[in-house]
């Protein structure tokens, strides 16, 4: 067999996304918003949905809480056009920004699922409690309670933080995502380098 070969597959995948029918959220997007970023990222940022300015250009924060986040990765020398990969739990627009339901969620996920095999991360920065409760399945802790700690699966680094859409209702989050993307771009540099 030819080795695989991981563009090609992403944007096979892509392509999928992009016309996926297989839960109701379809009935009502613009676009898919499918992620972005270098293929070859070392870190992958997951947050939990498109809204309605990431719905409108199939890309992925590129809202207000996009903005903040793509200011707190620049901070850390991080961006999605130089080492960051980004993506969504779900990958269209539930309606009204509410939270995804539970089956749209596990109808998706696979779509991430293969993202992150074929972009092999070695970070993984979960934003917030969709994105955390969706990766792990069921949990019970708050993010709060686990923001700042390494979780390690396998040869991945994860850790979860606050959505940055959290600091337009309390600005003290910023400090925390601040402080927790200055870890995880600490720990990257010392093991990737660049
Ligand atoms: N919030 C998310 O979780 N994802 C986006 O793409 C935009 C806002």
């Amino acid at each position: 067999m030819p080795p695989k070969d991981p563009h090609r597959q992403m944007e096979k995948l892509r392509k999928q996304v992009l016309g996926c029918r297989e839960c109701p959220l379809h009935q009502q997007r613009n676009m898919a918003v499918f992620g972005e970023g270098p293929y070859e990222s070392q870190i992958m940022v997951i947050g939990e949905g498109p809204g309605a300015k990431e719905d409108e250009l199939g890309r992925p924060f590129v809202g207000r809480a996009g903005r903040l986040l793509d200011e707190m990765l620049e901070e850390q020398d991080l961006s999605r056009d130089r080492n960051v990969f980004i993506a969504n739990i779900v990958k269209c627009r539930p309606p009204k920004n509410r939270v995804p339901h539970k089956k749209e969620i596990e109808t998706c996920f696979p779509y991430l699922e293969e993202q992150i095999s074929l972009v092999d991360p070695s970070f993984m920065i979960l934003l917030g409690a969709t994105a955390m409760k969706a990766y792990w399945g069921s949990l019970k802790e708050k993010v709060g309670d686990v923001r700042g700690r390494w979780i390690t699966e396998g040869h991945r680094h994860i850790m979860p933080t606050y959505h940055p859409a959290a600091v337009f209702r309390n600005r003290s989050y910023r400090q925390y995502i601040e402080e927790d993307l200055k870890t995880i771009a600490g720990k990257y540099r010392e093991l990737v380098g660049g």
